[in-house]
């Protein structure tokens, strides 16, 4: 059984989450950023994991694409969603779920979200300035990466492709 863990992140939270993933994994796992690939062969793979940040409200359109091009393929894979993010994660399923074509969305084992981290030194001044705002509106906490959630991920994947 092996598995790709396919993501985009644009300030390297997604990117984190994914590895700490492919770790719980240990093996027979191959990490990918979607956007530094031309073509990507998935018939190695039976199970791909999908992992997108949300910026405001939406999925990466990269990885949207990838899975509107690649439709009948996922199909006969087994495949799974997560997202990073900071607002609740219900919002954020149901985001990803919208977003995704549907049959893709049907045929998904499961969607987690794993949280997410705003890395200020990362944006430009006036994003920073609304992040924080909208922060501040919103009461947040620092937000976090949901390291608990990543493992039960981990483990539900791999009990319903063992199940299979
Ligand atoms: C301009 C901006 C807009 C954002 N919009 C959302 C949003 O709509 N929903 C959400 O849950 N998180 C939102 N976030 C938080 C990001 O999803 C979070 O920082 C995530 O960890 C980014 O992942 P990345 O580092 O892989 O790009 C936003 C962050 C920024 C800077």
């Amino acid at each position: 059984m092996k598995t790709l863990i396919l993501y985009v992140s644009k300030k390297g939270c997604t990117e984190l989450c994914a590895k700490e993933l492919a770790i719980n994994f240990r093996k027979n796992v191959t990490v990918m950023n979607l956007k530094q690939q031309k073509n990507i062969d998935l018939n190695p793979f039976d199970t791909i994991i999908m992992g997108t940040p949300i910026y405001i409200g939406k999925i990466n359109s990269d990885l949207k694409q990838f899975c509107y091009q690649n439709e009948r393929k996922l199909l006969n894979k087994n495949i799974a969603f997560f997202a990073c993010g900071v607002t609740e994660s219900d919002k954020v399923c149901q985001n990803l779920n919208s977003q995704l074509p549907d049959k893709i969305a049907n045929h998904s084992l499961l969607n987690s979200f794993f949280g997410g981290e705003l890395r200020y030194e990362k944006m430009n001044s006036m994003i920073k300035l609304i992040v924080k705002q909208f922060q501040k509106q919103n009461g947040n906490k620092s937000p976090k990466i949901n390291h608990l959630e990543i493992e039960r991920f981990c483990r539900e994947v791999r009990k319903k492709i063992d199940v299979k």
